[in-house]
């Protein structure tokens, strides 16, 4: 049976999100101007991100999704990696910003960083929503090394986050805040 949980406290409200994501596009606008860069979205935590930073974004860009999966049990932290099959032509000698909900060990981050590499893109940066204060992890065995992100909207403490795009076993994405989540008993 599923455990009790329950919303906690907000954490983010919608107009401080709202406002940061905005001046966000608008730094992205400078970072990449007179370039054309491609936005790997890590899917499906960034949906809400994505949509409201390219709408604050003047400037040509494109999109590809791709998505990430940790393995349960015996292999901790191990990072499954799907890139659709003709990524590489798209991303070849462009730069590349990788795009995410949350910044919690960095091994998702890591691993799709590691995978575009390898496709050949002129550069790969990471942008995060949040990034969550806690101590750093060490990259499981064989797996890529670890980086931090280059551009973060919230660092939060390390508590477990829902909304804005953000779940708990599927549910609360549709939340407009970023609240935390409370196990009950
Ligand atoms: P990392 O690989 O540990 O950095 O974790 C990143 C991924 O774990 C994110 O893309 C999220 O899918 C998930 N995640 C980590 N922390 C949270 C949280 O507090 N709420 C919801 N998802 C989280
Ligand atoms: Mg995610």
């Amino acid at each position: 049976m599923d455990e009790e949980v329950q919303i906690g406290e907000v954490l983010i409200t919608a107009d401080r999100i709202a406002a940061r994501v905005r001046e966000l596009g608008a730094a992205m606008a400078r970072a990449y101007a007179g370039r054309e860069p491609v936005l790997v979205a890590i899917m499906k935590g960034c949906v809400m991100l994505l949509a409201d930073l390219v709408r604050a974004w003047p400037g040509p860009l494109s999109l590809e999704f791709v998505s990430a999966e940790s393995y349960d049990g015996a292999k901790p932290g191990a990072v499954r990696v799907a890139l659709p099959p003709d990524l590489g032509e798209r991303l070849a000698g462009k730069p590349v910003l990788v795009v995410d909900d949350i910044y919690d060990t960095g091994r998702t981050i890591a691993a799709i960083c590691h995978a575009v590499e390898a496709l050949g893109p002129a550069e790969v940066r990471t942008l995060v929503l949040l990034r969550k204060c806690r101590a750093p992890e060490q990259p499981a065995a064989g797996a890529p090394p670890l980086r931090a992100p280059d551009w973060v909207g919230f660092e939060i403490p390390d508590r477990f986050v829902v909304g804005y795009g953000l779940d708990y076993r599927g549910r609360y994405r549709n939340l407009p805040h970023v609240a935390a989540l409370r196990h009950n008993g």
